[in-house]
C-alpha cells in the first residue's frame, strides 16, 4: 500500500514510517522538508495523488486550549480536504485515552480533531492510546528552573511506541475500522517516578519534583482517567523494559 505519513518525524510518526516500511508499504513522509505545512495545507496536494491512507502523527505543544483546537482543527480538516480532492480512502489518527473526562487545554484540541474525523469526507479509523514511555523524558522540560523539573503528579499507564505503532499499521492494512479498542501500557506508573529514572539514566543531576496541577488535567492525573480501564487492549512492553 503507499501510506502517507503526517507528523513523520516525530516520535510515533517516525515508529509508524519504520514498521510501515518494514512491511513492504511505500511509505510518503509529509514533512516540512518535503515542503508541507500541515497548518495551512500547502503541499499536499503534491504528495497525496495515489495514497491509499494517511496516518495523521501531526502534533502541537501546549496548553493552551485554544491554540491546540487550531492546530487539530487545521491540521484535520485541510488534510481531510486534500484526501477527498485526490481520492484517498482512509485517514487513520491517533488520539488519547480518558480525554472524555479532559475538556481543558491540550486536550479541547484532541476533541476538535475526533470531531472533525467523524464528521468528515473520508472513511477513518481512530485509535486512542494512553501516553508513551517517552512522555517522561518530555516532562522534564515542562516546567522547568535550572537544574530542578517540575512534573505533574499524577499517575499513567504508558505504552511502548512500537507497540502503538504496530496497531496503527494494523488498522492501516485493515481499512476504515472507525473507533477501535483503547491501547494502554502494562502498568500504572507515577509520572514522578517515571520521570526521576530518566534523569537518573541521564546522569546530569536534574533534580525532580511532583506538583499536583490545577484544573482539567491535574484532576485527571491524580484521578487516574488517564490510566484507561481494563476495556482496553494492554501492551506487554513496561516502563522499565523500555528504559533497560
Ligand atoms: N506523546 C504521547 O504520549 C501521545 C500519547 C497518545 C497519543 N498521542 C498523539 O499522537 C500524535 C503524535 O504525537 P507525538 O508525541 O508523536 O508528536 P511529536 O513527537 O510532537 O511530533 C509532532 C510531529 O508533527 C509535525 N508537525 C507539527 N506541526 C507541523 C506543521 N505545521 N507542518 C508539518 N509538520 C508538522 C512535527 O514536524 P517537525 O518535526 O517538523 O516539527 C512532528 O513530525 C498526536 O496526535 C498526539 O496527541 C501522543
Amino acid at each position: 500500500m503507499r501510506i502517507a505519513v503526517a507528523g513523520a518525524t516525530g516520535t510515533a510518526g517516525a515508529a509508524v514510517v519504520a514498521q510501515a516500511r518494514e512491511r513492504g508499504h511505500q511509505v510518503v513522509e509529509l514533512t516540512r522538508a518535503a515542503g508541507v505545512d500541515l497548518v495551512s495545507g500547502a503541499g499536499l496536494d503534491a504528495l497525496l495523488p495515489g495514497a491509499d491512507a494517511v496516518v495523521d502523527l501531526a502534533n502541537t505543544t501546549t496548553t493552551s486550549a485554544a491554540k491546540s483546537h487550531a492546530f487539530f482543527t487545521a491540521v484535520t480538516t485541510g488534510l481531510l480536504a486534500a484526501e477527498a480532492r485526490h481520492g484517498v480512502g482512509h485517514h487513520v489518527a491517533l488520539s488519547i485515552v480518558g480525554i472524555d473526562e479532559v475538556a481543558a487545554g491540550y486536550y479541547a484540541g484532541k476533541h476538535a480533531q475526533e470531531s472533525a474525523i467523524a464528521s468528515g469526507p473520508v472513511p477513518w479509523s481512530l485509535l486512542r492510546a494512553t501516553q508513551f514511555h517517552e512522555f517522561a523524558e518530555q516532562s522534564l522540560g515542562f516546567a522547568k528552573a535550572g537544574r530542578v523539573s517540575m512534573v505533574p503528579f499524577g499517575h499513567l499507564q504508558p505504552v511502548a511506541v512500537s507497540e502503538v505503532a504496530t496497531a496503527l499499521v494494523d488498522l492501516v492494512e485493515a481499512g476504515p475500522s472507525g473507533r477501535v479498542q483503547d491501547l494502554r501500557g502494562p502498568r500504572r506508573e507515577l509520572l514522578v517516578e517515571m520521570a526521576k529514572k530518566v534523569a537518573a539514566r541521564r546522569g546530569t543531576g536534574q533534580r525532580v519534583i511532583g506538583v499536583p496541577m490545577p484544573g482539567g488535567y491535574g484532576h485527571a492525573m491524580r484521578s487516574g482517567v488517564l490510566c484507561g480501564n481494563n476495556k482496553a487492549r494492554t501492551g506487554t512492553i513496561t516502563f522499565e523494559e523500555w528504559l533497560g
